[in-house]
């Protein structure tokens, strides 16, 4: 009897580790197949646009970088190479907010409507376009797809085809 009794609990806690082994293993099962934090971070990101007010900067931060988002005003001169046109006709300039000279973080000047890098001097106008300094192209324009006023960064959608496509030819011309 005292034998019987002695199995058993060995069998319970034989059962109890391997229960509790095999939870562990899921656990850590599970890890490795959730995506890594970078990854995550890689991902989407979804603006309202029709949030923004004109002439106002926003930056939001996409991939580790910073991404500007700036309505246009009445005053600023169109370019349809360059700004994003919503479908209720409100233009933007949606651009990787980084010096294309060094990669310094330029800075908005509402007074002017244009951006200044403050590294050497370099000027951008409101559509991101160099137009004083060392550097030497536009800011470059994130991947994004816009529906409507939701502008989702990382999708490629139609506009940014073309605007990247005009993009390329001016690099390469
Ligand atoms: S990094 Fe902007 S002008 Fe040099």
């Amino acid at each position: 009897m005292k034998d019987q009794s002695r199995r058993a609990f060995i069998g319970k806690a034989f059962a109890g580790v391997a229960g509790f082994g095999a939870v562990a293993s899921l656990i850590a099962m599970k890890k490795t197949w959730d995506p890594l934090p970078s990854v995550v971070s890689a991902g989407f990101t979804t603006i309202d646009l029709s949030a923004l007010e004109a002439g106002k900067l926003s930056v939001v931060k996409y991939r580790g970088k910073p991404v500007f988002l700036l309505k246009h005003t009445d005053s600023m001169k169109k370019n349809d190479a360059r700004d994003v046109v919503a479908s209720n006709g409100d233009r933007y300039t949606v651009a990787i907010g980084l010096c294309t000279h060094l990669g310094c973080i330029p800075s908005y000047r509402e007074d002017k409507e244009d951006f200044k890098c403050a590294c050497h001097g370099g000027e951008f106008s409101a559509a991101g376009v160099q137009k004083f300094g060392p550097p030497p192209r536009p800011l470059d324009i994130p991947p994004f797809n816009l529906n409507g006023t939701t502008l989702v960064l990382g999708e490629e959608g139609e506009q940014f085809k073309k605007l990247h496509a005009v993009e390329q030819a001016a690099t390469l011309a």
